[in-house]
């Protein structure tokens, strides 16, 4: 489109359906960004737009009586607890503030809900801008990536971290297509390596923070350079981030879904 003016936004969002996407986004969608699509963000809006009708108005929400110390700001264990279980036969999808999820998450376990049924979300703030220029990018990844396994080998641990001398076999199903690889350099991370071979592959942070980029292992192993929202569950079911995720082995095998 022609230069990013609030007008030209404002025609855009109208010809594409697009009102109600932040400026940002719409600015983002408009000049064709990385990551972003008139198909997604239309998407979006739609599932946005579902949230607000079925589910801020559905009485699980509206006429709880467990629910109204929502509005006191202060919440137990005790009344978490005493919220969830009627609806234990359900999902449970944890966001919010990072104490609150975690407390949240204190009680799914000891009410043994199962793994497979939590969904978590984080929000954090990022240290660089995810949507930036991709090859710069990229490099400063590398150097960081690079500084910390100078670290790692400061403080002894180099052993651990030691990974194929050579390049890594790598097998991805990703959106019912696989793909194979033999040339992924162990120092590059399995999100940019993907990249560099035209895969688009998801994510969203790029820095270990929103799980966005998850995938899970079915052969291999990978370390992560940076972990800020798995936890050992989802690690022991073979969970790791894309976007953070060096080879360990000479063949690596791992899918999206
Ligand atoms: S993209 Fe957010 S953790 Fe990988």
């Amino acid at each position: 489109m022609s230069a990013v003016t609030t007008p030209n936004l404002n025609r855009f969002a109208a010809r594409h359906h697009l009102a109600g996407l932040s400026p940002s986004s719409l600015a983002a969608v408009a000049t064709d960004q990385h990551g972003y699509s008139i198909d997604k963000a239309q998407r979006f809006l739609a599932f946005q737009s579902r949230i607000k009708q079925e589910l801020l108005r559905h009485r699980v929400i509206i006429a709880n009586p467990y629910t109204a110390w929502f509005r006191h700001g202060v919440q137990s264990g005790e009344q978490i607890k005493a919220f969830i279980e009627p609806y234990l036969a359900y999902d449970a999808f944890v966001c919010g503030p990072a104490p609150y999820m975690k407390m949240v998450t204190t009680v799914l376990r000891e009410l043994e809900f199962p793994r497979e049924r939590r969904h978590q979300e984080k929000f954090v703030s990022l240290g660089g801008n995810p949507f930036g220029d991709i090859e710069e990018m990229q490099e400063a990844e590398r150097e960081i990536a690079d500084a910390e396994s100078d670290d790692a080998g400061d403080d002894g641990a180099a052993a651990e971290v030691a990974g194929p001398a050579g390049p890594v076999k790598l097998e991805v199903e990703l959106d019912g297509s696989d793909h194979t690889f033999d040339d992924w350099d162990p120092k590059v991370k399995l999100l940019e390596f993907l990249e560099s071979k035209g895969v688009k592959a998801p994510y969203s942070c790029r820095e270990g923070e929103c799980s966005a980029c998850a995938i899970r292992l079915l052969e291999g192993e990978v370390r992560m350079l940076h972990n800020d929202v798995l936890d050992e569950e989802d690690l022991a079911d073979g969970i790791r981030l894309g976007c953070q995720s060096l080879p360990m082995t000479d063949n690596v095998r791992v899918t999206y879904s």
